[in-house]
């Protein structure tokens, strides 16, 4: 393959990568954007083994062939048995994987550039000092990668507690880590890589440093974390592409990495977090102090029955439905759509409400709700539904709990102070569907569960949801 074939073949898999982003920003079109992700990737790697194909033996060529069988089939199997809340641990550990491979094909350059095309000029140039940089860039960026994909899906996925650990002097002791890197880097550098323990103290470093900078974020800012150790793992890929002169590389890299930075620019926001609250970490300390002041709740609350809701409902006009994150757990996404198609039998408006961090990942709900075929239609965001709750008869929340918070409006000692919310408590009446009165994701009482117009359903979301379709 020509060096001009490839660099269009690589521009034209570049161009089907932003297509596929286009396309998954919107739940109609995410199929489409997914196939041609799967295109684009099909054709960079095509490319990438045309290109080497003919400096490889048969052999070699079938062992990569059936590495990709192995790893594709490997990734569809975990990928189809996850549930839907476990995914952003799947991302964790499939960063884990992308960040592994940078480092190790950085490695396999440090160790063997003549095959990658870096040999220096001369016995005492291993590599030029370029290339060196670039390479321990790539496996400073892999292990953090590597390392703290691994602490946060440990975090996620209830191997390890979700708690923030506090080491004495963390921000010191990541300082002097950062600052070790970069001396080892300068040194590899200088020696043209010739001083190999400098490249192995890099590794080592980097991979201390991904622990020690995930350890003190609690568990449940993970996936913010997940979302910028993706990006880390995409600027791993891109700085690879440079020392191997892989156009390919480089693109992909840069679109995982900028993407990647965006989410959790866009997760923060929705929290009205700062980037540099949730990565210096702690949050969660304060999430377990007040969790803990919630449990002992005594005040007086109206809690009603299935039939009730379905009274309420069936004689309003108009229902506001807010999913939140126990809508997935109990997966009660069928039984809401068979409820809205109820209503509207009976002639009551039904929309959907969702909040941009609703859930634990972004478009947890969309998902959810295309899943169950609810109309796009019926589905609003936050900036455009929330002055409809005052003309609503009903708000009824399931299994969403901060999204509604008024604290984060009138409390400034709250932790989600400032985070935008829906305006459950201007509806007629407010349903609120949980098992029970215990907090969500940021460990606050949520002082709705007490309004005069609020009717608590304590129940498994599914069930209760099942009992009021009967019931109407
Ligand atoms: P949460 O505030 O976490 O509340 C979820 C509620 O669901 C809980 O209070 C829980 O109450 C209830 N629940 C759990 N299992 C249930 C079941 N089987 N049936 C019925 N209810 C059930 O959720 P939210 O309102 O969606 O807010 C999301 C939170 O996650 C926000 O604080 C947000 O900042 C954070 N977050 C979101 C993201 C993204 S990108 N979406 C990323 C990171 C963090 P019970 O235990 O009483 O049932």
């Amino acid at each position: 393959m020509t060096s001009d074939l490839a660099a269009l073949a690589y521009a034209a898999s570049a161009v089907l990568f932003i297509l596929s982003i286009r396309g998954l920003s919107h739940p109609e079109s995410a199929r489409t954007g997914n196939l041609l992700g799967m295109l684009g990737m099909t054709l960079a790697i095509a490319t990438t083994l045309a290109i080497i194909a003919p400096d490889l033996q048969p052999v070699t060529i079938a062992l990569i062939l059936v590495a990709m069988a192995g790893g594709a089939t490997i990734g569809a199997l975990l990928a189809a048995r996850a549930p839907m809340t476990d995914m952003p641990q799947l991302v964790g550990a499939f960063n884990a994987l992308g960040g592994g491979a940078s480092l190790l094909v950085a490695a396999a350059a440090y160790y063997s550039p003549e095959s990658f095309g870096l040999a220096g000029a001369g016995d005492a140039i291993r590599v030029s000092a370029r290339s060196a940089t670039e390479l321990s860039i790539s496996a400073l960026l892999g292990a953090v990668t590597v390392s703290g994909s691994a602490i946060a899906f440990a975090k996620l996925n209830g191997n390890m507690s979700g708690q923030p650990i506090l080491l004495p002097a963390r921000h010191v002791l990541n300082i002097a880590l950062f600052l070790g890197i970069i001396a080892m880097i300068v040194i590899l550098a200088m020696s043209h890589g010739n001083l190999e323990y400098a490249f192995w103290l890099v590794v080592i470093f980097a991979l201390v440093l991904g622990v020690t900078l995930i350890i003190p974020i609690g568990g449940a800012d993970m996936p913010v974390v997940i979302s910028v150790l993706n990006s880390y793992s995409g600027w791993a890929a891109a700085a690879l592409g440079f020392t191997l002169s892989n156009l390919g590389l480089i693109i992909t890299g840069s679109l995982v990495g900028s993407s990647g930075a965006i989410l959790s620019f866009i997760m923060c926001k929705g929290m009205n977090r700062s980037f540099s609250n949730v990565l210096l970490g702690g949050f969660g300390a304060e999430e377990a102090g007040a969790a803990a002041a919630t449990g002992g709740e005594d005040r007086p609350v109206t809690r009603g029955a299935a039939s009730d809701a379905a009274f309420i409902m069936k004689n309003a006009s108009k229902v506001i439905i807010v999913p939140g994150y126990g809508l997935a757990v109990a997966q009660a996404q069928h039984a809401i759509k068979e409820m809205t198609e109820f209503l509207k039998e009976e002639g009551v408006e039904v929309k959907f409400a969702i909040h941009p961090v609703a859930g634990r990942m972004p478009g947890h709900m969309n998902v959810l709700l295309a899943e169950a075929q609810v109309s796009y239609d019926d589905i609003f965001e936050l900036e455009d539904i929330n002055s409809d709750f005052k003309t609503a008869d009903v708000a009824f929340v399931i299994g969403a709990n901060d999204v509604t918070n008024p604290a984060a409006k009138s409390d400034p000692s709250s932790p989600i102070y400032g985070m935008p919310v829906l305006d459950v408590a201007s509806a007629g009446t407010v349903l609120f569907v949980k098992r029970s009165l215990g907090s969500g994701y940021a460990g606050i009482a949520n002082d709705l569960f007490f309004h005069e117009n609020t009717m608590m359903l304590l129940g498994d979301g599914k069930k209760m949801v099942e009992d009021i379709v009967k019931a109407l």
